[in-house]
């Protein structure tokens, strides 16, 4: 039973791009209060529209009663987080900064914040534009139960969330639900190019391919069986499924998709030590 309301929390987003949108979409849905978010961003026209949008307060500067918040939302581009947070450092004082830039370790953002470590790392994918995202967390030691509470409450508004105890782990998250859309995406490119060789329109071949997609994955999502018990479900000894089975595990691809994982992770151990200089 939760013991926030969301419609007291007050919000700060620096940056109002896509996943600020996103968020503030969602949580509007759930209950948050346009009047208690505040967003700063660079450009006056994506003030201007946010405001429009939402209700919410929009600025191109960085004032008192954007700080003055309980979640500040740290979402700005990875490579612009460090001069982003800069006139937040030594303002800080009771508020969780949640950081949804991938790739940046807490203890950096925490150096760049003056030294202040009330920090939850969140890294969401883009299915958060339309509520069915997956969100990993991370919650540095300084964060209290009820900041984790706050964090939580903001994104299970737009899809499911999962804590992770170890901050590596971010990275783990990035590699297999923050780039997994894309790789998604590929397989329904792949599936929709085989079926045109087999002679289908491009509108047919990719209704199938997409239709297939979101069934399967309806499917996995309601089921008890685990995805395992479902693929053998459906594959008959000598069939068709069967063929075409034996066909990936002959070009290896469970292992393809381990190393597409494991590259992802490592690119983005690289880029946290790259951009989290200084
Ligand atoms: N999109 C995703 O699927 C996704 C998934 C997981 C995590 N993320 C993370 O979410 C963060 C935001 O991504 P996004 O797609 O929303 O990016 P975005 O659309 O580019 O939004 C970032 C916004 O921040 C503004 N900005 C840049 N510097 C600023 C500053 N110093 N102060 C205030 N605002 C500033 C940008 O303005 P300009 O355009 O004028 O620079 C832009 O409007 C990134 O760190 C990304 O790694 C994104």
């Amino acid at each position: 039973m939760s013991t926030i309301d969301n419609k007291d929390v007050r919000i700060s987003f620096l940056g109002g791009g896509n996943m600020a949108n996103a968020l503030i979409g969602g949580m509007l849905e759930r209950g948050f209060d346009a009047g208690k978010m505040r967003v700063v961003d660079l450009s006056a026209e994506n003030c201007a529209r946010l405001s429009e949008r939402f209700g919410v307060g929009a600025a191109s500067t960085i004032g008192d009663e954007f700080i003055d918040c309980d979640l500040l939302i740290l979402a700005v581009k990875p490579q612009h987080l460090k001069a982003a947070v800069a006139p937040l450092a030594g303002r800080l004082g009771t508020q969780v900064v949640v950081s949804i830039a991938a790739g940046i370790r807490s203890t950096d953002i925490a150096r760049w914040l003056g030294g202040y470590a009330r920090i939850v790392r969140a890294m969401p994918n883009t299915p958060a534009l339309i509520g069915a995202g997956v969100t990993g967390l991370f919650a540095a030691d300084e964060v209290d139960a009820l900041g984790r509470e706050s964090v939580e409450s903001v994104l299970s508004s737009v899809g499911i969330t999962a804590w992770v105890e170890r901050e590596a782990l971010i990275d783990s998250v990035t590699a297999v639900s923050g780039s997994g859309p894309a790789y998604v995406f590929n397989f329904i490119e792949a599936l929709e190019a085989a079926g045109k060789a087999q002679g289908f329109d491009a509108e047919t071949a990719r209704k199938l391919a997409i239709g297939t997609v979101l069934g399967a994955a309806r499917l996995a999502a309601g089921s008890e069986d685990s995805p395992g018990v479902l693929r053998e479900r459906v594959t008959s000894k000598g069939g068709t499924t069967a063929a075409a089975l034996a066909s990936l595990a002959d070009s290896g691809f469970m292992d393809i998709i381990d190393r597409a994982v494991a590259a992802a992770c490592a690119r983005g151990r690289e880029l946290g030590d790259e951009l989290g200089q200084g």
